[in-house]
């Protein structure tokens, strides 16, 4: 503590010695030096002064002066004192003293005076310093609109200021950038597209500086919100095939209507696909209420979806394992509307919400600089993937009539009995 503390109170602890110095006696003024751990320093002697009988090295600690070093010239010989002793080295000609192997604690102020004039002794404030090293800067959000905070850590050495510059200048003035106290934290409000760019920091001592480079990129929107995006986009897709498809099947002509095994696996593909749509837009809807505000229509649609999900589900695997009990859920008026009427309605439900998700959440997509989110890959590959499975359907289905027209020329009335039990009225 007392060395990360010493930047800070070192002006004003240096203030007070200077005034006393100062209003005791008018000493010379304080020289400064700043030295790394670990290197030597050379201290000067007055030189002002001509003959020369007796010089001292003393040095500060608290408030007391300590012995470094005493010479009489008429002894010859240098007193050394400890601690100092074996760290310093006494220059006999001019009295400089060079100090070795400096530590963090030899910051003070030294005093080297001749003959004991006081007036004339030469104080030197010694900063020992631990050179910086490379800072670690990094980010702990970068999405658009939320508070984003930049981080400058200097794992080694004496940080005595840290310097923020944004594209190598100044921090912009009209944007609000806050600063912690010591410098190594840049808080950005809410990120915004002009926060985009390189942010460096600049940390320094006296002796040494290094400095370390981030490119922040600000999202538009969150990873989740991205997920939302996708699902919403390729639910629309499989809901408006299965719409289609729907479509396609209720408006064949009576003649030429599609049954049999063709019949029920167009049926269980198509509802297999508005349960998967649905479960998409489930699972975006949540992803959106949780990221922003939730919202009553979109609590009631999940519970929509919910029910679409369940009837959808129970339908295709109904007609996947035991097709003939179907027709058995569906003896009451009620029962039937409620059966039938779960996947077209959860084709319009999908259709509609998730295009008003797709246009909410494209909305929010201009306020970073990411790149925005390319849907057309999922689009397609949706579209593919699901057309395809009708197209295999209805060649199947062609292939099939084939078939059945060889097969009715044998068997007329057989074709006929069918065609009176048709159970694709039951399923539409
Ligand atoms: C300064 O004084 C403190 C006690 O007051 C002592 O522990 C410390 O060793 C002294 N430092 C030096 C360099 O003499
Ligand atoms: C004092 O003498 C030493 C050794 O001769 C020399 O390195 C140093 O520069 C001198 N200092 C001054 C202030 O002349
Ligand atoms: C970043 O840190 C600040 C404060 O420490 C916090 O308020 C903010 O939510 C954090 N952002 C993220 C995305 O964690
Ligand atoms: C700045 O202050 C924070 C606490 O406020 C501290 O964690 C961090 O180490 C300090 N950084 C420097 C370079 O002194
Ligand atoms: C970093 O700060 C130091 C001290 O203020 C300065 O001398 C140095 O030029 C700065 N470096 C850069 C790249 O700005």
């Amino acid at each position: 503590f007392l060395f990360s503390a010493f930047p800070l109170f070192f002006p004003v602890w240096l203030g007070l010695l200077v005034v006393s110095q100062w209003t005791s006696e008018a000493a010379r003024p304080l020289e400064r030096k700043a030295a790394a751990v670990g290197s030597s320093v050379l201290l000067s002697a007055p030189d002002n002064i001509k003959d020369i009988n007796f010089i001292q090295w003393e040095y500060l600690n608290g408030t007391n002066w300590h012995f470094i070093v005493q010479y009489y010239v008429v002894s010859q010989k240098p007193t050394l004192y400890a601690p100092y002793g074996d760290r310093v080295v006494f220059y006999l000609p001019n009295g400089s003293l060079l100090l070795e192997k400096l530590q963090e604690t030899d910051s003070t102020v030294y005093k080297a005076s001749i003959n004991l004039i006081e007036s004339e002794a030469r104080r030197t404030l010694l900063k020992v310093l631990r050179p910086v090293s490379q800072p670690q800067i990094w980010r702990n959000s970068s999405l658009a609109g939320s508070l984003i905070e930049l981080f400058c850590n200097v794992p080694e050495g004496t940080v005595e200021n840290i310097d923020w510059k944004k594209e190598g200048r100044p921090l912009p003035q009209e944007r609000y950038y806050f600063l912690s106290e010591n410098h190594s934290v840049l808080h950005i409000r809410k990120g915004e597209k002009s926060d985009c760019g390189s942010y460096s920091c600049n940390a320094s001592n006296e002796i040494s500086w290094q400095e370390s480079l981030l490119y922040l990129t600000i999202f538009d929107i969150s990873p989740s919100l991205e997920h939302a995006l996708k699902m919403s986009a390729v639910a629309l897709v499989f809901a408006l095939v299965s719409g289609m498809g729907f479509f396609v099947l209720c408006c064949q002509s009576r003649k030429q209507r599609i049954n049999g095994e063709t019949w029920r696996w167009m049926i269980i593909f198509l509802q297999v696909l508005v349960c998967v749509s649905s479960v998409l837009l489930f699972a975006a809807t949540l992803f959106w209420m949780q990221e922003e505000d939730p919202f009553a229509a979109f609590i009631l649609l999940e519970f929509l979806l919910v029910y679409a999900i369940i009837v959808t589900a129970l339908i295709s695997t109904t007609l996947v394992c035991q097709p003939a009990k179907l027709s058995g859920f569906k003896t009451k008026p009620w029962q039937r509307v409620i059966l039938d009427s779960a996947a077209p309605g959860a084709v319009i439900l999908v259709v509609l919400f998730a295009s008003l998700l797709l246009q909410k959440i494209s909305r929010l997509q201009d306020r970073g600089c990411s790149q925005t989110v390319d849907l057309t890959g999922y689009a397609v590959t949706s579209a593919v993937i699901s057309l395809l499975g009708l197209l295999t359907l209805f060649i199947w289905y062609h292939r099939s009539q084939g078939d059945q027209r060889e097969n009715k020329r044998h068997s007329k009335e057989e074709a006929d009995q069918e065609v009176r039990q048709d159970p694709e009225e039951d399923m539409l």
